[in-house]
Order: structure tokens, then C-alpha cells, then sequence
């Protein structure tokens, strides 16, 4: 078993990380006092997990309540959402009980903003189930749903109460979602840890991967916890990757395909610019490849990533900031210079 504390104040939480306890997940939630709760899971990961992580709550005198959603990035929305505010009152869960999301990060993210916003907050434990949602999205209290105009416009930070991780959920992962994952694994090994670099070349350092990334990202949280510094580094590659995504209207890369595609253009154009080390480009490309991650996007989806940059422009008041490797290891953070996102076009096929 490993531990890893979220120093945030009063905020403050455990990511508990073990194999085989999705079966103690009651040891972990009944202490923090619910006496019901709302297991959120979708259509993949409910078949596989629900019935173990319900036996082991109802065994510790949690009630539990489940509710299964369709699998896949169009279940974080405003409908879904309503859906699980339903789920909830069905349940009688009151604010002193708990919804317990047990999934990847749509889950992660959806049932967080329902936790965050049933009752003006209820108790919140994350179960996540995929390795993106395991190194990055369970952690830190991003919860978000999409709108037609965009990836996570609505949203909160709603740090969870508690954050539980089953490495052995991993083995029923597809390998395409393996490899997403891994696009946010590189993202924080190009931008903040270049000792990680040589880990990522099989799966047999997975564990110790997983646990430097949630390491790295407890520790920027606790530093920048709402987003306005450091913290945006762990944006690398997602200014074009959103755009990419949205320009598919959702239904072509998955999260980690977009962010991998976004980080390798963006270093692309940042090393044109000589803000990037010489070669880094081609080393980030090779690392993705190596994990069947693209690193560009087609070239007919241009007219429709650029509304979408624009708007991604537009909801930030004193400007765009991005994030560019001045080389692997080293992320920082610059403002946009004027149509420098526009050189993307040259990059893309
Ligand atoms: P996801 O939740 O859609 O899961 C990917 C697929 O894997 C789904 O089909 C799911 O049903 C399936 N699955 C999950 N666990 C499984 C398992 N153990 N075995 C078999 N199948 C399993 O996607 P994701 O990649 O986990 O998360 C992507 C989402 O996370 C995006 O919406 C993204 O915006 C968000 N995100 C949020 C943050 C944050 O800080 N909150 C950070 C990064 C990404
Ligand atoms: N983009 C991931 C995070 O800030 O938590």
C-alpha cells in the first residue's frame, strides 16, 4: 500500500494506492462518515467493477446506490448531469453522504461537478479506473462538463475527499486507452521530470509511473491549486488537442490522442521558433509513436480548430498563455505570441 497526502488546508485528502482495493473500499469511506452513497460508473466499467466496489461498501454499512451511464466523452453533459442529480435524489443522499465515482475521467469529472453542486457539496471519493484518470484527472479537483461549444466550460474546483486506486483495473483497459493514458504520462515528463523519460519505454516501470505522475501532480496542486500558474503547465499539448477534439466533434481522437497530437505540434512550432532545445521535437514524436499516439492531426480539420482557438482565446481576459518545452524535462509558460497558433497549419497533414 502506498500514501500520498493532498496538503490543502482543510482541503485535504489521501490517494490510497493498492492493489486488490477496489474489495476494501469501505475500510476507506465508511470513516469518513457517510451512511449512504451513489456509486457513478459507466456501461464498460460497471459490468467489470460495480458489483465488487458495492459488496465492499455495503459490507463496511455504506448503503449503496449505483447508477450506470454510456460510456464515453458525450456522457459529460448538462443531461447526464441532471440525470445524476436524479440518481442522487432516488438515492436520499443527504450532504453528509457520498458519491462515489468509479470510473475514467468522464465519470471522474462529471460525478465530481454533481458532488460539488447536489446540496452545495456532498462527500466525493474517486475510484478512477483508467491510467489517464489514475495519474492525472482524479487528482487536483478539476470536475467539468461539456458544452456544445467546448470541452469543460462548466465547471469547479471540488477537491475529493478521498481518492482510492486499484492498479489492477488496468489489466481489462483496451490498449488504445493504455496509450491515451500514456499522452498524459509524457505530459508530465516532457514539461516537469526528465528522469521519468526512460521509464516510459515499456509497461514494466507502470507502477512507479503512476506513482511519480500523482506525486508530481500533488505536489503543483498544493502549490498552484486553482490554476493560475504552475499549475497551467499541466495544459501542455490541450490549447490545440481541445481544438483538435472539438473540430472531430468528440468522436475522433480520444483525450490522450488530442493532448499527444497537441503536444508534438505545438514543440513543432516552438522549435522553429527557437524557443525549444533542437531535437526535441523529434524525440517527443518518437515517444508517442512508440505508444501509438499520433502526433499531428489532419489537415482538413484546420477551418474548424481555428474558431475553436479563437474561443479558447476569448475566455481569457488578459490573453492566452501556453505552455512550450524549452526542452524535455522543462515546460514553461509564455503568452501567445500574435499567430503563432496559427503556424500549426504547416504541421499538420
Ligand atoms: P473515459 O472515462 O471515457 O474512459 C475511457 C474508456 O475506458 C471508456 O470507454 C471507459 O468505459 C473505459 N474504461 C475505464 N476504465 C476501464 C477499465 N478499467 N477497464 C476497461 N475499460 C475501462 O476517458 P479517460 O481517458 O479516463 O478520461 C478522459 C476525460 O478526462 C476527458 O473528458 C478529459 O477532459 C478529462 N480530464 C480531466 C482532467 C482533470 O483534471 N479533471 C485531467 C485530464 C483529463
Ligand atoms: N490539466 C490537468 C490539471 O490541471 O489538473
Amino acid at each position: 500500500m502506498k500514501t500520498l497526502c493532498v496538503a490543502l488546508g482543510g482541503r485535504s485528502y489521501e490517494i490510497h494506492i493498492e492493489a486488490g482495493l477496489l474489495d476494501r473500499l469501505g475500510e476507506y469511506v465508511a470513516p469518513l462518515g457517510p451512511r449512504k452513497c451513489l456509486l457513478l460508473s459507466d456501461s464498460h466499467v460497471a459490468p467489470l467493477y460495480a458489483q465488487r466496489a458495492t459488496a465492499a461498501l455495503q459490507a463496511a454499512g455504506v448503503t449503496c446506490a449505483a447508477l450506470v451511464l454510456p460510456a464515453g466523452e458525450t456522457t459529460k453533459r448538462i443531461g447526464y448531469l441532471e440525470k445524476v442529480y436524479d440518481g442522487l435524489i432516488q438515492a436520499g443522499i443527504t450532504r453528509s453522504d457520498a458519491l462515489v465515482a468509479l470510473g475514467g475521467g468522464v465519470i471522474g469529472d462529471l460525478g465530481g461537478f454533481a458532488a460539488a453542486t447536489y446540496l452545495r457539496g456532498i462527500k466525493l471519493v474517486q475510484v478512477p479506473t483508467t491510467l489517464l484518470a489514475q495519474v492525472d484527472s482524479a487528482v487536483g479537483g478539476k470536475t467539468a462538463v461539456d458544452l456544445p461549444a467546448g470541452k469543460n466550460l462548466v465547471g469547479s474546483f471540488y477537491q475529493p475527499h478521498l481518492v482510492l486506486i486499484d492498479p489492477d483495473t488496468l489489466a481489462t483497459l483496451p490498449p488504445r486507452e493504455l496509450s491515451g493514458g500514456m499522452g498524459e504520462v509524457i505530459k508530465y515528463a516532457a514539461t516537469f521530470d526528465r528522469d521519468l523519460w526512460p521509464l516510459l519505454e515499456g509497461t514494466e516501470h507502470l507502477e512507479q509511473v503512476v506513482l511519480r505522475c500523482l506525486d508530481l501532480k500533488r505536489q503543483v496542486v498544493q502549490r498552484d491549486e486553482l490554476d493560475t500558474g504552475e499549475r497551467m503547465l499541466l495544459n501542455f499539448g490541450h490549447t490545440l488537442g481541445h481544438a483538435i477534439e472539438k473540430a472531430q466533434n468528440f468522436e475522433g481522437y480520444i483525450h490522450g490522442e488530442a493532448v499527444a497530437a497537441g503536444m508534438c505540434l505545438m514543440t513543432r512550432i516552438t522549435q522553429a521558433r527557437g524557443i525549444t532545445r533542437e531535437g526535441d521535437a523529434q524525440r517527443l514524436e518518437d515517444m508517442c509513436r512508440a505508444w501509438n499516439l499520433p502526433v499531428t492531426a489532419n489537415k482538413a480539420l484546420w477551418p474548424a480548430m481555428a474558431p475553436a482557438l479563437n474561443q479558447d482565446k476569448k475566455h481569457l481576459a488578459g490573453g492566452l498563455t501556453v505552455v512550450a518545452l524549452e526542452e524535455l524535462g522543462r515546460g514553461k509558460l509564455m503568452p501567445c505570441p500574435p499567430h503563432m497558433l496559427e503556424e500549426v497549419v504547416s504541421w499538420l497533414r
